[in-house]
């Protein structure tokens, strides 16, 4: 049944049908499941911010990527806002707190894209190793250069973060002959020992490790992972590979790293602002060694369909949810 009249958090404001607003590209089954529940959607995939917060009043479903924040000023102009589905895993530019002060709803799809972001891990890993990116550039630009790389074989890689991704990235890694060190604020021996990985604290994680790929949440994370005294310790040259968010890593201990040769390669999908536009992160993306994608890691056919997959339901039961309420409420 579709469902009509919802709760509004302005008293006396109730309207006939919800109203959704779609602010990336999503996959189209997200779409046609809100329509099948009587919701009228309007898509503006790549809407700016400021002209979000002019319309969000008008929204109490909110639909997007990881792109647009829904910090206290969204949440305050979006007086209707009751859903926010949040096509993706990550949700740390969320204010879950504030949300859940105004009864807003988050919906996200966990675990969709983990085998998309540990292969990209992989991928990334491989193309610092072997300076393909580079190679390649420089061919297109006419220069025949033969560099020497590096082999994964033999090599010690510290995971930071055995979550989904994190777990999914050391069976990966398994072929390769490699000693994996784990190091996760969970502590999880038993599931890190099965992997055939070794759990050990982050100093030594840093000091043994050729190659740190980040793979936590930062919701619980206050700050960078990655500063002037974990670079600090880190073996000179090693690899730091990051398909987290940006903020793990802090901007300007990683110039510094990289101008004194501890850290060899930065690869990375991930930037500060998306699009660059800092003149630090613009120097960064310069550099011969480092290779940053513009946030593809859960950017496959694959990784999209599952989002919509495992995020639909929850959006499903969300709007009965708010159903529910209307009927307690006696708007039905
Ligand atoms: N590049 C992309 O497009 C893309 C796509 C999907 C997810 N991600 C990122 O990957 C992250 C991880 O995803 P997941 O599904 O594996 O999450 P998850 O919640 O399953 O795992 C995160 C793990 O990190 C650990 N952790 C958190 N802070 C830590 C710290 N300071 N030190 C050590 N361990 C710590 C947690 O205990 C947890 O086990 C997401 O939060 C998201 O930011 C990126």
């Amino acid at each position: 049944m579709p469902i009509t009249k919802p709760l509004d958090r302005m008293p006396g404001a109730a309207q006939a049908a919800l109203n959704a607003i779609v602010v990336d590209k999503v996959d189209k089954e997200i779409v046609r499941a809100l329509r099948r529940e009587g919701v009228r959607v309007r898509e503006v995939p790549g809407i700016k911010r400021v002209e979000l917060l002019k319309e969000i009043a008008g929204y109490e479903i909110l639909i997007g990527r990881t792109r647009l924040a829904v910090d206290s000023e969204m949440i305050e102009q979006g007086k209707r806002l009751r859903i926010v589905g949040r096509a993706a895993v990550g949700t740390d530019n969320i204010d879950f707190k504030t949300a859940e002060r105004n009864g807003i709803k988050v919906v996200n799809a966990p675990g969709a894209a983990t085998e998309s972001v540990a292969e990209l891990a992989l991928t990334l890993t491989f193309m610092a190793l072997r300076g393909v990116y580079n190679g390649s550039a420089k061919l297109k630009n006419g220069e025949f250069l033969k560099n020497s790389g590096l082999e994964l074989a033999g090599k010690t890689i510290g995971i930071v973060g055995f979550g989904r991704i994190g777990s999914r990235f050391a069976e990966l890694l398994r072929p390769f002959n490699v000693t994996i060190l784990v190091n996760d604020i969970a502590k999880m021996n038993g599931e890190i020992k099965n992997a055939g990985a070794t759990s050990v604290e982050m100093h030594e994680l840093l000091a043994r490790s050729d190659i740190v790929s980040l793979h936590v949440n930062m919701e619980v994370n206050n700050g960078a992972i990655m500063d002037d005294s974990s670079f600090g310790i880190m073996k000179d040259g090693a690899i730091l590979v990051n398909t987290v968010r940006a903020k793990a890593v802090d901007m300007h201990a990683l110039q510094r790293a990289l101008d004194i040769g501890r850290l060899g390669f930065y690869a990375s999908d991930v930037l500060w602002n998306e699009p660059p536009k800092e003149p630090a992160e613009l120097e960064i993306i310069q550099r011969e060694n480092v290779l940053i994608t513009p946030h593809i890691g859960a950017q496959t056919t694959e990784a999209q369909a599952r989002v919509a997959e495992v995020m639909i339901p929850g959006l499903l039961e969300a709007l009965k949810g708010l159903a529910r309420e209307e009927v307690v409420m006696g708007f039905a």
